[in-house]
């Protein structure tokens, strides 16, 4: 017995039972589910469709249903195909005839789009506190690495010497941007989709704006072929998402690249590694490289959600079914990313000495022994073409632009003098940048400033 099969003469076979079902992935609407359904039972109490009696009765029903299915005392059944009619069935097994008026007013199109939209929001902002958390990490540890010097890469070749705290910063940056695209996605989607009916709206002067408030919506939908139709907050939302995690693994790229015995810029805490079955020196980088890879099937999911989408006549068709397991998929991956790689962050060692080190490989200080040049009144260009025979000098002899002596460099150009050598110092180097956003210490302090300023008003 289905709930919608008076104007069949058959049953449904098991196997259209199973393809058809989205009970096996929707029972994590559930708590959504019954939510809507005790907003709609209120709601039609309001306009006199329920007595009070039948509406406390249903909804004390539902809550009934709530606290035995956390007791594990409640089987969903394929044979009712998704959360809204198993847990309508069981409603009505429950309260008798009365559970069957529940779906006045109301058709699963609209059902489950509010659900969705509840499921949502609230993962959403359980995603927003976690991204926060985040971006607390790295503040604290760019306030903690201001004076950690290290070389900045252009092309995954030694550029400029940076500080720490400065790279981390760009981090943050990004991560801050991915906080606001992720809320951003919550304000586009804030209207209530429930009393829309199946495409056309309802025969019943519902009370939607008692359902917004109910249900904590910024506004009731003005189009009920739209609202049931819809799902660009999801395509918006997984799009969102793909950008964080392209983020996270670009961090992760280069915690493993520090990672390696090559660089050996960082130590990550063994409880955050993994061995080899074989080889008994490893210890793995595991976490930062799963990140990288999990981020593979979040791009896949706006993929599948995009296309899915695509090509589907108004209103609901039962495509619209395949929008749970991707959502769903990529609510649960970032949550567990977003905390493991918390946790990794805060329990990562720099070693600052190799870090430091690492800056005096590659000429680091090529483009400041330029600007020295430019300083004595020579063009930028004609500077870059001298400093450039100078390092091609020191290749040849295995020197460093340090370690030339200033005799050597007369002999280049006669504007040379001994306070170049002051000029390239590397950790003074960082600090000859002058410019708004460099990686000067005045300016990172800056930018951890403002930052701090912005978190704190979240
Ligand atoms: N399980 C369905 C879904 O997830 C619920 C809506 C069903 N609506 C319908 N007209 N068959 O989309």
């Amino acid at each position: 017995m289905k709930l919608w099969d008076g104007r069949f003469n058959k049953g449904t076979s098991s196997l259209t039972e199973m393809f058809n079902g989205s009970i096996q992935f929707d029972y994590k609407l559930f708590d959504y589910d019954i939510q809507g359904s005790i907003a709609h039972s209120k709601m039609l109490e309001r306009i006199g469709m329920l007595t009070k009696e039948e509406s406390d009765t249903i909804i004390k029903g539902l809550e009934e249903i709530k606290k035995e299915y956390y007791e594990g005392k409640i089987e969903f059944k394929i044979e009712y195909e998704d959360i809204h009619m198993n847990v309508e069935k069981i409603l009505t097994d429950k309260i008798g005839e009365l559970g069957k008026k529940l779906h006045t007013a109301r058709s699963r199109n609209d059902q489950v789009a509010v659900d969705m939209k509840l499921y949502f929001k609230d993962n959403t902002y359980k995603i927003l506190d976690k991204v926060e958390e985040l971006l607390k990490t790295i503040l604290q540890m760019s306030e903690e690495n201001v004076s950690t010097i290290m070389p900045g890469y252009t092309h995954l070749q030694g550029a400029q010497p940076i500080r720490l705290g400065f790279h981390l910063m760009a981090y943050f940056m990004k991560f801050k941007r991915d906080y606001t695209r992720i809320l951003n996605c919550i304000d586009g989607m804030d209207e209530l989709p429930l009393g829309s009916g199946a495409l056309a709206g309802t025969n019943y002067d519902t009370d939607r704006e008692f359902l917004k408030e109910e249900l904590d919506f910024k506004s009731v939908s003005l189009n009920a072929m739209d609202s049931v139709s819809e799902r660009d907050y999801i395509i918006e939302f997984q799009s969102a998402i793909s950008i964080l995690f392209m983020h996270l693994s670009r961090i992760s790229e280069e915690i493993i690249i520090w990672n390696s015995q090559e660089y050996g810029f960082i130590d990550i805490d063994d409880a955050y590694c993994t061995g080899s079955s074989i080889m008994p020196q490893k210890k793995n980088p595991d976490i930062p490289e799963l990140i990288r890879g999990k981020t593979g099937r979040i791009y896949g999911n706006l993929i599948q959600i995009l296309t899915v989408l695509k090509g589907l006549p108004l209103a609901y068709n039962k495509d619209l079914q395949e929008d749970k397991e991707s959502l769903f998929d990529t609510v649960e991956t970032t949550l567990i990313t977003l905390e493991i790689f918390n946790e990794l962050l805060k329990n990562i060692n720099f070693n600052e000495e190799a870090m430091f080190e690492s800056t005096k490989k590659g000429y680091l200080n090529s483009t400041d022994l330029a600007d020295y040049l430019v300083g004595k009144g020579i063009g930028f260009r004609d500077a870059h073409k001298v400093v450039g025979s100078i390092v091609a000098y020191g290749l040849k002899e295995s020197k460093t632009l340090e370690g030339i002596d200033i005799e050597v460099y007369k002999s280049y150009c006669t504007m040379f003098e001994n306070d170049l050598y002051d000029f390239i110092d590397m950790k003074k180097t960082v600090d000859n940048k002058k410019s708004f956003g460099s990686t000067s210490e005045k300016s990172l302090l800056i930018s951890i400033d403002k930052c701090k300023e912005w978190i704190e008003k979240l």
